[in-house]
Formats: C-alpha cells, structure tokens, sequence
C-alpha cells in the first residue's frame, strides 16, 4: 500500500521525511521518493526499492528545503520503477497520490494535445499536469478545487508548489489522510502512524477536504471551497506506555479505554462521508480469492474464530480457521488462489511467524492483522491491516482483541462489498451500525459494579464455563482464556449445543457458569441448554441483551448488554468477561498484569 508523509517547516525537512517513510514501511511498497522546494527550485528524488536506497541517494546528494513530500508507492498504473515512483513533478508543481484515478487515460489525452509530455506510466501524473495548467488561469485553491473536480475515483495527495513555497497542501477523497501539529512545523500523512514519531496531535481529512500546511498554520476548507474547522485530536502515543493514568494496572487502563480503540480503527478504515470501507490494493483481487484462512494463537486465534462467522454469513468464501503452532507441522495443501491471513497484537509470536513464513516459502499470498506496525509478522506479509490499538502493556489481551475483531469485520464487510454478496444498502447499514460501537462499548463498560458483585461468587468455584452457540462461541472461548489466565482458576469455553456430549457431567452445585445469550437465531437453543444447567445444580450468570423474555428466577445473576447489529454483539459481550477475568483475579491478589508463566510476547516455541 502507498504512504504519503509532508512536513511545512522553518528547518530543513529531508531527513525528518525519510525517517517518517521508514514508518510507513510496514505497509509494503517498490519504491520512493521525495520533493523539496529549495533556492526556488523543486528537487525530486526517486528510486526503486527501500527508503534505504533514498537515504543512500541523499547522502550522497543532500535535498535542500524547509518543506516538502515523500512517498513510498505500491505500484499500481505503471510496473515498479524510478520514473514511476512518486513525486511526479512539472516545473510548477509536485505531487504525490495514494489511490487511483479512474478517467486518467481520457485526461491524458486533453493534456498531450496541450503539449504535455508525461514521463512516467502512473495515473498520478495527470494531476500534476493538470494542476500545472490550471495554475495558468486560476489562483491556487481554485486551480486544486478545478483539478480535484476532474479526477474520477480516489485520492489522498500532497502538493508542493514552486511558486508558493511555504505551503504544503492535501486532498482527500477515499483515501485516508490526516494532518499533524508539531512546534514551528506541520505534518501530513496518509496514517497516524507515521506522523506519531513527530507529534500526537491530529487531524483526519474527510473527504472533499483540503488542508493548507506551514510551519505556523493549518487551514482547512471543504468540497465547496469554504473554510472549516476541524477537530484536533490527541492520539494516545507512546509516552503513555508507562503511564497508568488513574487506573491500578495496565489492563484496567485497556479495558476501560476499548471505546477510544473502537473509534481510532474505525477513523482509520472508515470513509465518514461516503460510508465506504478505505481497504485497497489486496493482494489477490478479492473476487479471485477461493478461500481464506485465518491463523493466530490465544486471543488472536478466538478473533479468527469469530471472523470465521462472519465470512460465512456474509460472503461466499469458504473459511478455515488454524492455531498457527499446528498449522506450521501440518502437511498442507498451499493454493496461490487462497489468502492466508495471519492475526497477532504484537506481530512477534514465534509460531505465527513460523507459520507466516511457511506460506512465503510456498509463494502464497499472506496478509497480517497486527498491532505493532514494525513487526516481523507485518514487514514480513504481502499486505497489512494495522489494529490501531495502541500499545498494550497487560499481557492478557483486551484491546487488542477488540482491535482485531474489528479489523477482521471491516476485511469481511469490504470483501463482501467488493464480491457484490451484500446488497449496497445492506452494506451502509452495517457501516452506520458500526460506527455506533464505540459509545455502546462505553455503555457496556457501565457494568463495572454488577461485575464486580458476580467476580465474589468465583472465590471459592473449583471451576468455571462459559457457554454459548454462533457468534458468542467463540466469545465464550475467550471467556475463560481470560478467566484462567489472570486468575488461575480452570475454565472451559464450550458450544453450548456441545454440553450434552460430555461436558455437561462437569456440572454440579454451585459451578459458575456464564452462559452468552444474545437475542439472535440461537437464543431459544442457547436458553434451552442454560436450563439443563441450571437443573444440575449450575450457578447462571446470564449475559443477554433480551432479559424480558426469560423465565430468570433461578438465573443467579443477568447481565444486560445494549442491542446492536448481531453482527456486533460479540464486541459487547466480551466487555463484561474481560471485567470479570479482571474483578476475580484482583479479589485473589494475583498479579494482573503479569500472570504467572506468561509473557506479553510470545518469542519462543
Ligand atoms: C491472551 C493472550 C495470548 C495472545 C497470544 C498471541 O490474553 O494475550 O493468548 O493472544 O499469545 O499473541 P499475539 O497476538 O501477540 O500473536
């Protein structure tokens, strides 16, 4: 995928520009470049490969100037090469382009019979002519507007001008971008990671927006040419790594802020004005894709449990589903028709990397959902979906799941979108939907007292399950993931369809068992089984978003979650186990945020 970095300065901004690319470098990219204005002059610098090799090319011979862009392209129009790499420049301007640009071999045309001679094959080379002529006519923010109104498809660009030579300028349609602030210079950058090296302040572009950078001053303007406001958000960067705020441990501090996680991946990934999905440029043109399979361990491996559903109910492609410590030692059939999809927070764990690198060997395309953007496992994969959750310090995993849920939700919605296998209306509700996550998350995480009531009744359980059938299965299996791991208390997550097989001889007098009863196509099943449990002497903490309809009198505890989308509902749910993994481990002084035996990151085999 290609990256976009600007900077407005009073200081010389090339290398703060190649250090801001090597962010961006998790993304997967043929090539990069850069463009300084300096001395009134424009100098370009391009060349096929790693930022490295740019860094290499400026060493040699320094860039001059206090502002300009940088790219990292993923060639798309024109085969990888020098002359193909962004910026694309005249003598006027220089531009660089994240997307594509649909009509760009009509609007070639007008300008060839116009004298104008393109150098490259890219689609992106037609805005900067474009814009070069229209700069004859117009001054400068009509002649971006009279360009931005030609082009067809999508767009995030960053314009430099020899002429006006204190600004940068952005513009975005369907491709992300967003502006940073920094002290006496200003950023721009097609994501928040590569901007977080230099500041936490941002802005997101919506689409039809223009931004005008310098090194004192922001402006930004809308689709009508009118001046706007734009909120300025602050992003949660790494010096809070050691910072608990008012929180007792870290994992209080991560469970409690899944709202602000919910909000930052679905600004990323989310288009606010054209309820579009932004994932471009898969690695297998989804419609050729025959089958997807996804791969974790622990809590990432429950989120490719849950996405599993998804796929099914809302696309076509069959799905399988492996823990990645066996899928590295099983005898497999590798198809390059299939998308290996490889989910992990910290992009390190030893067995999904083996199994990762399983896939390359056998030249199959691959595709990371991680958290740390520099991780092996994302430079390492043909295409990234960065969680943006932030770092996450507990080692039991709370963000980062409701992270990779979402990531795995929006891949199967775009998936689904794309293929045509969900109607266009459906597809907007869902986006609409969506986007209420975040406040009925914090809704949910309302449930602190009740939980923390429920967490006694687990002091003195032998055990614990946790139940339930579609969706909520995979939630149950986090459940008790969570439940053993911090409080080191034995727990089983089970279909509860499954109970009747054997497990069901576990139940006796007082066993807690959580049953996960959202009111979906399974509720009158799942409500059937939490009976038979309830007949064998089981304790029921009941956790629905339907308590009206439930004869409830021997059901110790109900847990009321807010109705959303069934699609959705496994987010909610998993709010209150977390929170009761969390109270029992605390009421048993166990240590939170580093259980026993356990590392955040999972090195070795
Ligand atoms: C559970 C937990 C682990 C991890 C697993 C994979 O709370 O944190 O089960 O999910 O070790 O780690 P990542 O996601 O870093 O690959």
């Amino acid at each position: 995928m290609c990256g976009i970095i600007g900077i407005a300065s009073n200081k010389p901004v090339s290398s703060n520009i190649i250090q801001s690319l090597k962010r961006l470098e998790y993304r997967g990219y043929d090539s990069a470049g850069i463009a300084t204005i300096g001395n009134g002059e424009i100098y370009e610098k391009k060349c096929i490969g790693r930022v490295d090799n740019l860094e290499k090319v400026l060493f040699k011979n320094p860039s001059k100037g206090i502002l300009g862009i940088g790219h990292v392209r993923w060639a798309t129009h024109g085969v990888p090469s020098q002359v193909n790499a962004h910026p694309h420049s005249s003598e006027q301007v220089s531009v660089v382009h994240n997307g594509i640009i649909e009509n760009s071999n009509d609007l070639k045309k007008d300008l060839e019979n116009k004298g104008y001679k393109f150098k490259s094959q890219t689609d992106t080379e037609v805005i900067t002519f474009l814009l070069t002529d229209l700069l004859k006519d117009f001054d400068i923010l009509n002649a971006i507007h009279k360009t931005l109104e030609k082009l067809h498809g999508s767009f995030a660009l960053g314009i430099i001008f020899k002429k006006f030579n204190n600004i940068v300028v952005g513009a975005r349609r369907g491709s992300p971008l967003a502006v940073g602030y920094g002290h006496e210079e200003n950023y721009l950058g097609s994501d928040s990671y590569a901007l977080k090296s230099m500041t936490n302040k941002i802005t997101y572009l919506d689409d039809g927006d223009i931004c005008v950078l310098s090194n004192n001053k922001v402006e930004f303007y809308n689709s009508k040419n009118i001046k706007i406001n734009k909120e300025v958000l602050t992003l949660s960067d790494d010096k809070h790594i050691t910072d608990k705020g008012d929180h007792k441990d870290f994992m209080s501090k991560e469970i409690n802020e899944q709202h602000v996680t919910a909000q930052t991946c679905i600004k990323e990934y989310v288009d606010q004005l054209r309820q579009d999905i932004n994932l471009y440029h898969f690695p297998i043109e989804p419609k050729d894709i025959t089958k997807i399979i996804l791969i974790g361990c622990g809590t990432a491996y429950h989120a490719c449990v849950t996405a599993k559903y998804w796929f099914e109910e809302l696309t076509n492609i069959p799905v399988e589903i492996d823990i990645a410590s066996e899928f590295r030692y099983r005898k497999l059939k590798f198809d390059n028709k299939n998308l290996y999809v490889f989910v992990s927070q910290s992009g390190e764990t030893a067995d999904t990397y083996a199994a990762l690198d399983l896939c390359k060997k056998n030249n199959v395309k691959t595709c990371a959902i991680v958290n740390v953007v520099e991780s092996s496992i994302a430079r390492t994969s043909d295409f990234v979906l960065p969680i943006h959750a932030g770092p996450e310090i507990g080692v039991a995993s709370t963000k980062a799941f409701i992270g990779q849920m979402l990531v795995l939700y929006l891949l199967v919605l775009k998936m689904s979108e794309v293929r045509k296998e969900i109607s266009q209306t459906d597809y907007v509700n869902k986006i609409s939907e969506l986007k209420k996550l975040p406040s009925l998350i914090k809704d949910v995480l309302k449930c602190q007292d009740q939980v923390q009531v429920i967490a006694k009744d687990f002091l003195k359980a032998k055990g614990a399950m946790f139940l339930g059938r579609g969706l909520s299965f995979p939630i149950a299996l986090e459940g008790a993931l969570k439940l053993k791991e911090l409080s080191y208390l034995h727990a089983e997550g089970y279909p509860a369809g499954e109970m009747k097989h054997g497990p069901l001889a576990l139940i006796e007098e007082g066993l807690p068992v959580v049953v996960l009863a959202p009111k979906d196509k399974y509720f009158e099943k799942t409500i059937s089984n939490m009976q038979e449990v309830i007949a064998r002497g089981g304790k029921v903490i009941l956790i629905t978003n339907e308590s009206t309809n439930i004869i409830s009198e021997n059901v110790r505890f109900t847990l009321e979650i807010p109705k959303t989308d069934d699609y959705l509902t496994p987010f909610l749910m998993t709010i209150p186990l977390q929170l009761l993994a969390y109270h029992v481990a605390s009421l048993k002084n166990c240590d939170i945020d580093k259980p026993r035996n356990l590392a955040k990151s999972v090195t070795v085999e």
